[in-house]
């Protein structure tokens, strides 16, 4: 069982939209997927009810609220009693004795930023944190920064330096763009389910193409955790 963790210290950097859609690329490529749900928001819980009524959730994916230690310490057990594949961490914006906690036990870290430079430094200072949390632990776990929400056009001046000085950082191969099928998923569920219902009504077949784009770059997401996990 795999353990990948979204962590970022700004708020609304892209962790649960990146945790969703990656979930649903993993299920799609026939893994099982847990999900902890390490904050008390609980967007988790929220996009499973919104899934669930209109049946794009995949009952075989559980969520196990972990926003306190021993709660994390029970979800641990029991996702792995269940042998999930993987079990993607959903963690609050800043640092917390139980986000140091979920860090350290992970398998793979993803740090979500914009490219806006208040977003790449905040980004930043997550990744220094992160290294300076391991190396404290004496603990060696990829890391790799996730560019979120990059624009699907071209990218303007700031936006092309920001993303030049990011790559003297480790970076996922590709990043996720800004897209309504990715800001859709919290209420229409999971996306591969949402593709499905899509492709049996002619009248979406335009939203499909959407979807469709969205869905590809999640599989090469999938594809990169599996290899960063494998290295
Ligand atoms: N790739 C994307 N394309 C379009 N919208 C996006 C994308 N990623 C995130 N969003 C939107 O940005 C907002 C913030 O995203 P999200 O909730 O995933 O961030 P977060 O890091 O989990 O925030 P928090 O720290 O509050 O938990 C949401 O409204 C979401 O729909
Ligand atoms: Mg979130």
């Amino acid at each position: 069982m795999k353990l990948v963790t979204f962590c970022s210290f700004k708020g609304g950097a892209g962790k649960t939209t990146a945790l969703m859609g990656l979930c649903s690329a993993l299920i799609s490529s026939g893994r099982r997927v847990a999900l902890f749900e390490a904050d008390e928001n609980r967007p988790l819980s929220r996009w499973r009810a919104n899934a669930a009524e209109r049946d794009t959730w995949d009952p075989g994916c559980s969520i196990f609220v972990a926003d306190e230690l021993p709660l994390l310490e029970e979800a641990y057990a029991q996702a792995d009693a269940e042998h999930f594949d993987y079990v993607l961490i959903d963690t609050e914006g800043g640092s917390s004795e139980l986000n140091n906690t979920i860090i350290a036990s992970s398998n793979l870290l993803m740090v979500p930023t914009m490219l806006t430079p208040l977003d790449v430094d905040e980004a930043l200072a997550t990744y220094r944190y992160i290294i300076e949390l391991l190396m404290g632990e004496d603990l060696v776990i990829p890391t790799a920064i996730l560019r979120q929400r990059v624009p699907v056009g071209r990218l303007t001046m700031s936006q092309r330096s920001v993303s030049d000085m990011l790559h003297a950082l480790p970076l996922t191969r590709n990043p996720l763009h800004e897209r309504d099928a990715f800001a859709s998923m919290k209420d229409r569920g999971m996306l591969h389910l949402s593709i499905e219902k899509a492709a049996a009504d002619p009248g979406l077949r335009l939203a499909l193409r959407n979807l469709d784009n969205a869905m590809e770059e999640l599989l090469q997401l999938g594809e990169f955790v599996a290899e960063a996990l494998e290295a």
